[in-house]
């Protein structure tokens, strides 16, 4: 097991490079097998859900080849096999793989996905999709069967415009017969980078980005190279982090529309933000006014964002309030915040925090991937010792966290327990 000891307080200085977008890769790997030819995705970030993800197309006998940013997948010899949960478990996006070898071979068989414990996170409207193409699914003791005789192209109405349910959906329809319309798709970022990797393999997808789109099923998909969008959430994490304790902190290589929702949010703090085409600035500063946040599908402000803002929160001079919209457990981070010194009351599916107050290291546990971010943002915020266990959670989804912040000068070092 890892732990992540921090020396907080000091202030940060210097430049954090954005990586790849995690939850674009996890989607762009399983796409990748859909084409019968070589598919090069760079930009690619070393984080452990893109090593999990490639221990399942090694599993499938996809050949992979992995050299410094990128990632060159040739499924030719793939093989279309039942994927046991040793695999599915270790990440919630395993489940994109139910698309995808649905849409190339009419059939797929695998495990439940896993992923963070943030609320039931069901997979219904992923379902009713594969259903509405023609699909029959089977569940016996949690292994999932998905299979059709022919997938024909539907016009599917989605109940919440929900990431997974409308990627797994293009997915499985690109090589179906005719032509398929997702309505009340989600409209994030990732979705529109799937959709160009698909396209870029001759794929006909329109749409992508805006709540409806169609796709227009082609017989065959092809070689193509396709780069990896900014990790808009690793970005906004570091920016939320310059606003606490930076000192001219550059976020750079980032798309600063991905992230409005923050700025804005941010500037109405108090917070001075210098934005570039590709970087942010920023400094801390003292006085910062409470503000009201309701997290939302994009581009409302990201469900993925409210557990790292919670600690600069702090910093308010007043109540500030976090309405959480999209997962019904997504306040695992507050008792630890609590014990450090916050004062955050949870209610329902809002919490108030109420500031300022100071923060102090304590021992702490990162329960899934955006509260340890944010436990990591408390910990450089707070005078003394902060240890964060369960730092796996971490390693998920943000790529040489510990390299990143060491050279903008945060004291931390990660540690084997
Ligand atoms: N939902 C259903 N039925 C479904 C699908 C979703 O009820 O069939 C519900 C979910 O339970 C949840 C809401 O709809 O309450 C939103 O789920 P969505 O499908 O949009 O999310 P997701 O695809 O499971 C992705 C990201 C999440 C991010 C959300 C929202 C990946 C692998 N995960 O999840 O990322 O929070 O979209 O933007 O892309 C993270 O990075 O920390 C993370 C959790």
């Amino acid at each position: 097991m890892k732990m992540l000891e921090i020396k907080g307080g000091n202030p940060l200085n210097g430049t954090i490079r954005i990586s790849g977008s995690k939850n674009s890769v996890v989607a762009l790997i399983p796409a990748a097998i859909l084409s019968t030819e070589e598919v090069t995705i760079c930009n690619v970030p070393d984080i452990t859900d893109t090593s999990a993800l490639c221990e399942i197309l090694e599993f499938l006998n996809v050949d992979v080849k992995r050299a410094t940013e990128s990632l060159v997948i040739n499924s030719v010899n793939m093989e279309n096999k039942e994927i046991p949960s040793m695999y599915t478990k270790k990440l919630r996006a395993s489940y994109y793989f139910m698309g995808a070898l649905l849409g190339k071979y009419k059939k797929v068989t695998m495990a439940l996905p896993g992923g963070c414990s943030i609320g039931a996170r069901p997979i219904n409207l992923h379902l009713k999709g594969f259903e509405a193409l023609g699909a029959t699914v089977t569940n016996k003791d949690n292994i999932y069967t998905v299979e059709a005789k022919d997938l024909k192209g539907a016009n599917i109405y989605l109940d919440f415009a929900s990431v997974g349910a409308t990627i797994n959906i293009m997915l499985a329809a690109v090589l179906a017969k005719g032509t398929t319309i997702i309505d009340n798709a989600a409209k994030e970022p990732e979705i529109v980078n799937v959709a160009t990797l698909l396209n870029n393999m001759g794929a006909k997808i329109r749409g992508a980005g805006t709540s409806s789109i169609e796709i227009v099923g082609v017989e065959k998909l092809g070689k193509c190279f396709h780069e990896v969008i900014p990790d808009r959430i690793e970005a906004g994490t570091y920016v939320i982090l310059g606003a606490a304790v930076g000192n001219n902190l550059k976020i750079s290589n980032i798309i600063p529309e991905h992230i409005e929702a923050l700025t804005s949010k941010l500037e109405e703090m108090g917070v001075f933000l210098d934005i570039g085409t590709d970087y942010i600035i920023v400094s801390s500063s003292k006085n910062y006014k409470p503000v009201n946040v309701k997290t939302q599908t994009y581009p409302g402000f990201a469900t993925d964002l409210q557990q790292p803002l919670t600690p600069l929160l702090t910093m308010c001079r007043g109540r500030s309030k976090i309405e959480e919209t999209i997962y019904e457990n997504r306040f695992m981070h507050i008792p630890y915040l609590n014990q450090m010194g916050a004062d955050i009351r949870v209610k329902t599916q809002t919490s108030t925090i109420i500031g300022p107050t100071k923060l102090t290291g304590t021992d702490v546990v990162a329960t899934d991937l955006r509260a340890g971010a944010s436990l990591v943002i408390a910990g450089l915020m707070a005078s003394g010792t902060t240890r964060i266990t369960n730092v796996e959670h971490i390693l998920r989804g943000y790529e040489n966290i510990v390299e990143k912040l060491l050279e903008v000068g945060a004291k931390l070092e990660l540690k084997e327990v």
